[in-house]
């Protein structure tokens, strides 16, 4: 599984660009799917059939990252930029972009260095690719990157760019895998740009219309040196959603999920978020509404190049998914 997710986090996937990542994903799931398509947004659909009596559930984990996005070349070969998602200006001076063409970009800020705090916004920040002028410049207005670094393997947690959210991908493809048989039709969608306002899970709940509906995404960490106001622990197991700003998870399905944890003895935590969201807030809402609720992995540093997840969790994430999948749905 290391290796999975070695692959899939190293992949390139800015919001609108998740080409590569999808690719990955696919040739691992089309031996196992009952069905895999790719819809006109790019999310990718592969639908596991149930035994009959169930409901359809849909799964969704998004394949995007936070990027950035070229708005202005000046005449001395310097880039300014806007975000692609929610990118914090305090993790940008020294990092690095990589472009679709493979030009890659050191980020810094005008008066560097300094001793003042990192400026709020973008607009002291700036690219430099070594260019002389305009003309040299390897990139020009509308080019997409994302930010570049190598997974690195600690053992019982895993660094990396881009852990959110392609270790919910790589549960979800894990899970497809090892789900021999359901009740339920289980829709596994990989979705896109969910960090720029859940795009790609809006439009693919409308194709699926699940009954159900489970986002697998990242969530922070508490256990930090300054402990933060938030009762969630890397480590302590998959968190179930109770709410996030953009979403109440349904009552009926959070309980399934915590007696379904609670009967097969798997840790988890509870989670109230009060910023962000998951794909669970637009599948909540697609055509009559669903039951929707989000499993999320505890994530340090997120929204950094060097998030960290623990492989425990994320083992757990898969195992509860596959006791719920297995048994019928009580909500
Ligand atoms: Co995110
Ligand atoms: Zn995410």
């Amino acid at each position: 599984m290391k290796n999975l997710i070695k692959a899939l986090t190293e992949a390139y996937g800015p919001p609108g660009y998740e080409h590569a990542v999808r690719e990955i994903i696919q040739t691992h799931i089309a031996d196992v799917a009952d069905s895999v398509e790719v819809d006109a947004l790019g999310n990718l659909h592969a639908v596991k059939k149930g035994a009959g009596e169930g409901l359809t559930i849909m799964l969704a984990a998004h394949m995007d990252e936070i990027g950035l996005m070229v708005s202005y070349v000046s005449d001395k070969g310097f880039a300014r930029f806007t975000a692609l998602g929610g990118v914090f200006p305090d993790t940008l001076i020294g990092n690095r972009a990589l472009f679709t063409n493979g030009a890659m970009g050191v980020i810094n800020a005008e008066n560097w260095p300094r001793h003042d705090k990192v400026d709020g916004s973008h607009k002291t920040l700036y690219l430099d690719f070594g260019a002389k002028s305009k003309d040299d410049m390897p990139v020009r207005v509308g080019d997409v990157a994302a930010f570049q670094r190598p997974f690195v393997d600690l053992g019982n947690v895993m660094v990396a760019k881009s852990l959110d959210d392609r270790i919910g991908c790589v549960i979800l493809i894990e899970t497809l895998k090892q789900l021999d048989q359901s009740p339920h039709d289980v829709h596994f969608v990989f979705t896109v740009q969910e960090e720029v306002g859940v795009r790609g899970a809006t439009t693919a709940a409308y194709k699926v219309h699940p009954d159900v509906s489970i986002a697998v995404d990242v969530t922070d960490s508490g256990d930090v040196p300054e402990r933060k106001n938030f009762e969630v622990n890397m480590g302590a197991g998959p968190a179930i959603k109770v709410m996030d700003r953009g979403m109440l998870a349904h009552p009926g399905l959070k309980n399934w999920m915590v007696e379904t944890a609670n009967a097969h003895n798997i840790p988890y935590q509870m989670e109230i978020l009060t910023l962000g969201s998951t794909d669970a807030q637009a599948m909540q809402l697609a055509h009559e509404g669903s039951a929707a609720g989000a499993l999320s992995i505890p994530c340090r540093h997120i929204h950094t190049p060097s998030e960290m997840v623990s492989i425990d969790d994320v083992e757990n994430a898969i195992k509860l998914l596959l006791a719920l999948l297995k048994s019928p749905a009580k909500l």
